[in-house]
């Protein structure tokens, strides 16, 4: 599904040099690299505050623990997404509320949203799907007029931009009161290793935050709030900065490959193609993370394994709702409450997306796809 060797053959010459300063400083553990990437994403964003840490999953924690949300609260969140996102909302003893998606953007639905909240709704967590922004505006809109959080989880569109109702522009992560992301190798931005970032434009919040991360301590040894161990280690930080400037870069070629699948297609009737391009070729409303195709009337779990059995990957995320997973399940939701993501999860396959697929890959890869679909009628 990715091909980061080829990637990291190209820039090479600056992802070595990078780590090798680290070396040679030897500062392992909060060094230059890590506060000179905290600063570049902070341009790149436009964002007051990124606070590093180590992982996606501790990002989105720790944003709940910088907001003070006490058990109890109620955390309304996508039942269609990874289950990192619904996981630290239960660790901190927090109320998951799963509400469905939209079928065309695959992101919340803000009508369930709506419906789903009480007295107890303290936040919300969106997740841009695949690499594209949930519906901001209206989220926003909504907790306003109820007086809620909104924590983007913006682990899989870094790059993205939301574009506003008005037209204007805003990076995906830097809309709501906190966001979170994570830097997993295979992310748009990936590091070699585990890391991740929280953003807000919210200084006390960020403070708050930067305790957190490191044990509660404001000042060396006194521990002021219960706080945690999540850092992201120099080497890691020495990569993201050499990648840094790549990302736009990455995230054009990964929407190429994603105009080259569309077209192809297009106007197929099983295949329903993702939506994030409609804005034109410089747009980066979606940076595909996944591109994910919607089959009406094929056997998708049969494609996968025509395409496994041909050596062309492919994923299904996801093929299990959170609503019934083991760990999450709750007498409170209905089936009847997901009509789309007990739909999408039957319905939905990933191609392979990355920044190196080359023009022969993909004619193989779609030529292989729609043979099937042609030959399995
Ligand atoms: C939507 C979403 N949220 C959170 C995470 C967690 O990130 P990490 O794996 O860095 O903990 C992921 C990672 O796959 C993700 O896709």
């Amino acid at each position: 599904m990715v091909d980061l060797q080829s990637q990291y053959a190209k820039i090479k010459d600056v992802v070595d040099p990078s780590i090798a300063e680290v070396m040679e400083s030897a500062a392992f553990i909060n060094g230059p690299k890590v506060h000179q990437f905290q600063k570049n994403l902070e341009d790149y964003l436009g964002v007051r505050n990124v606070i590093p840490c180590a992982n996606g999953t501790d990002a989105l924690q720790i944003a709940m623990m910088g907001l003070g949300l006490q058990p109890g609260d109620e955390v309304i969140t996508a039942d269609f997404t990874f289950a990192a996102t619904v996981e630290v909302i239960a660790l901190l003893q927090l109320t998951p509320v799963l509400v469905d998606v939209n079928p065309v953007t695959f992101n919340i639905d803000v009508a369930a949203i709506e419906k789903a909240i009480t007295p107890k709704t303290k936040a919300i967590v969106p997740v841009h799907l695949f690499g594209l922004p949930a519906e901001m505006d209206a989220i926003m809109e909504l907790a306003k007029a109820h007086n809620l959080y909104v924590i983007e989880d913006n682990a899989q569109a870094i790059g993205a931009s939301y574009t506003h109702s008005d037209g204007s522009k805003t990076k995906a992560g830097t809309i709501g009161h906190v966001a979170s992301t994570s830097f997993f190798p295979s992310k748009n931005l990936g590091c070699y290793g585990d890391g991740g970032a929280i953003f807000t434009n919210d200084d006390d919040l960020a403070h708050k935050i930067r305790g957190i991360v490191n044990h509660g301590m404001y000042e060396r040894y006194h521990h002021d709030v219960v706080g945690v161990n999540s850092r992201l280690d120099s080497i890691q930080a020495a990569v993201l900065d050499a990648k840094l400037p790549h990302l736009d870069s990455y995230n054009t070629a990964r929407r190429n490959t994603a105009r080259k699948y569309n077209e192809a297609f297009k106007d197929h009737p099983n295949i329903v193609t993702p939506t994030g391009l409609e804005h034109g070729d410089s747009s980066d409303d979606h940076v595909f993370h996944q591109y994910t195709l919607n089959l009406k009337g094929v056997d998708r779990d049969a494609l996968v394994a025509h395409l496994q059995s041909k050596n062309i990957p492919c994923g299904v995320y996801y093929p299990i709702p959170l609503h019934r997973q083991k760990a999450y399940m709750d007498e409170r939701y209905n089936e009847s409450d997901f009509p789309v993501t007990n739909a999408l999860i039957q319905s939905v396959i990933s191609l392979p997306m990355h920044t190196e697929l080359d023009d022969e890959q993909i004619e193989c890869i779609t030529s292989t796809v729609l043979n099937f679909i042609q030959t399995n009628k």
